[in-house]
């Protein structure tokens, strides 16, 4: 299969994985959680079943934990559109749920697509073993918790009024938290999954998800808000640290390139067995959207 089919394969898997963790939840906020969490790249959601691939995880099993991580990004991207955070009218093409609905419809949808993330990580049919259901809902919460997620929103929003530009240092770690570590976990939850090291896996997340940001950055200068779906030029408009800020549009390109190599180099241990997420790598730094 080639990368666009099984990126296909990934996104209309999770979809029917959400349709059905979804469809319990009625009124606005049901209908809220369901507009928010359909489309986009599914990048993360890929990640989770080919690396659970790797480790022979039944796809059944990997589905819920690809379906509870977009549910999860899902959440994150509701909320960073709010007003008091990006302040953004369309996401995916659409408008933002805070414009379709209202703020406060837009706040509860993302409250409860996160504890529908962790509803399916406990359920038993993620796994028969509860050590492991357990580990998943740890390494999530963590993931996207007052450390991991929500700490680089932080960051971020503290960013734009600093009185000092943040250095290339302060740059990465913010960017690895509030974009590496929803990009990590899938590869995290695979290991977990697959009762293996997870150490190579999260060397090649650690490069992808600061590529990924670097992109999403790029993307925000020198992209097309159509292709995109979401409005470009609002990082310098709302004065936010980037990488493209700090080192220029040539400079991160050739950074998030290097980082490709580094991806691509961490999973060497797998052989051909990796390829997928290999041409993945390649695909997060081409994108257009
Ligand atoms: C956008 O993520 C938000 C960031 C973390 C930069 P994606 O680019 O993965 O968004 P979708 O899921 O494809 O819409
Ligand atoms: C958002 O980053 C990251 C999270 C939602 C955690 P951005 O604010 O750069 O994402 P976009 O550009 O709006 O998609
Ligand atoms: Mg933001
Ligand atoms: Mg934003
Ligand atoms: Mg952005």
């Amino acid at each position: 299969m080639s990368l666009a089919e099984r990126l296909r394969a990934a996104q209309d898997d999770t979809q029917s994985a959400l349709d059905v963790a979804l469809a319990p939840f009625d009124g606005p906020v049901g209908d809220a959680m369901r507009y928010a969490s359909a489309g986009g790249k599914r990048l993360r959601a890929f990640l989770v079943l080919e690396a659970s691939a790797l480790f022979d995880v039944p796809r059944a099993r990997a589905l819920r934990a690809a379906a509870a991580i977009e549910a999860v990004h899902a959440y994150s991207l509701i909320h960073d559109d709010l007003p008091c955070m990006d302040d953004d009218d369309l996401r995916r093409g659409r408008p933002t749920v805070h414009r379709r609905w209202d703020e406060a419809t837009a706040v509860l949808a993302g409250d409860a697509l996160q504890t529908c993330a962790f509803e399916l990580l406990a359920g038993v049919e993620t796994d028969p073993d509860p050590a492991i259901r357990a580990e998943l809902v740890l390494t999530l919460a963590q993931a996207a918790g007052a450390a991991g997620m929500v700490r680089g929103q932080a960051l971020d929003i503290a960013a734009e009024t600093a009185a000092e530009p943040l250095d290339l240092h302060a740059i990465t770690e913010l960017q690895r938290l509030k974009t590496g570590r929803l990009l990590e976990w899938p590869c995290r939850a695979s290991a977990i999954l697959g009762r293996a090291d997870p150490a190579p896996l999260l060397a090649y997340a650690r490069h992808l998800g600061l590529a990924f940001q670097i992109v999403d950055d790029l993307l925000d200068v020198e992209g097309d808000a159509a292709a995109m779906g979401k409005a470009a030029g609002k990082d310098a408009e709302a004065g936010k640290a980037t990488f493209v800020s700090l080192l220029g549009v040539a400079e991160a390109r050739a950074r998030a390139d290097a980082l490709v190599t580094d991806a691509e180099g961490a999973l060497l241990p797998f052989g051909d067995r990796a390829a997928s997420l290999i041409s993945v790598a390649r695909y997060v730094v081409d994108r257009d959207r």
